[in-house]
């Protein structure tokens, strides 16, 4: 049976990551708002020939939010990997999430996608509290870095970030897409 991957935040950088993952035959059920981006997604992955679920939600309302993932589960089974590009402040979208996605009673991995001010030596953050999903999620950590070139450093690009997401993913492993050291030769 094709795995199941449900990614939070995936209609924005991490399109392009969702699309070639179903492309690849994973079953990808999709986080957003807003429903012109959600439909466009849909009909780039149905002119490919694949399919993508959109879950249309806001996950600051926590219920809403927790009903959308069980609505995934009910249609395409269980979730066997979280790809999570949640913003900071969203600090019930994980514990949800792994309430939820660990209520069918098997283990699965949840890949942060973390910016490179989660490595600030100042402000390091710490993993997520993993209690609410009861000892069946494996973590891993996706940091989105820079690139260090002459004269300067640069972000990353958009292809560069799915690139990595999905390497990831399908890899298992957690990775730093780009650099974060050293903090100073940061882009500006
Ligand atoms: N190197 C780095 O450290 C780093 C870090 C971060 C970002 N960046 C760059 O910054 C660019 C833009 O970043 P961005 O944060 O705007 O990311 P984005 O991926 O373009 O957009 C955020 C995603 O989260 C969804 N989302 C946001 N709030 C939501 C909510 N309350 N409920 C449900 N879904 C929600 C959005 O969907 P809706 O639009 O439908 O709400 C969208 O899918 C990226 O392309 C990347 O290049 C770089």
């Amino acid at each position: 049976m094709a795995e199941h991957v449900l990614v939070i935040g995936g209609t924005g950088m991490l399109k392009d990551a969702c699309l070639e993952l179903a492309a690849r035959g994973y079953v990808v059920s999709v986080v957003g708002r807003d429903t012109g981006r959600l439909e466009a997604m849909m009909m780039d992955a149905s002119a490919a020939g694949n399919m993508l679920s959109p879950l249309e939600v806001d996950y600051f309302r926590t219920d809403a939010f927790t009903q959308a993932v069980r609505h995934a589960v009910e249609l395409f089974g269980p979730i066997d990997a979280v790809v999570a590009w949640v913003r900071s402040d969203a600090r019930e979208v994980l514990p949800a999430t792994m309430r939820e996605v660990s209520a069918a009673g098997r283990s699965w991995r949840l890949f942060e996608v973390l910016g490179t001010a989660s490595k600030d030596a100042e402000t390091p953050r710490s993993q997520p509290d993993l209690s609410p999903a009861g000892g069946l999620c494996a973590y891993r950590e996706i940091v989105l870095g820079f690139v260090p070139q002459p004269g300067g450093a640069r972000w990353l690009e958009t292809s560069e970030i799915c690139e990595g997401v999905l390497d990831a993913v399908t890899s298992d492993r957690s990775t730093v897409v780009g650099t974060v050291e050293p903090s100073e030769a940061r882009p500006r």
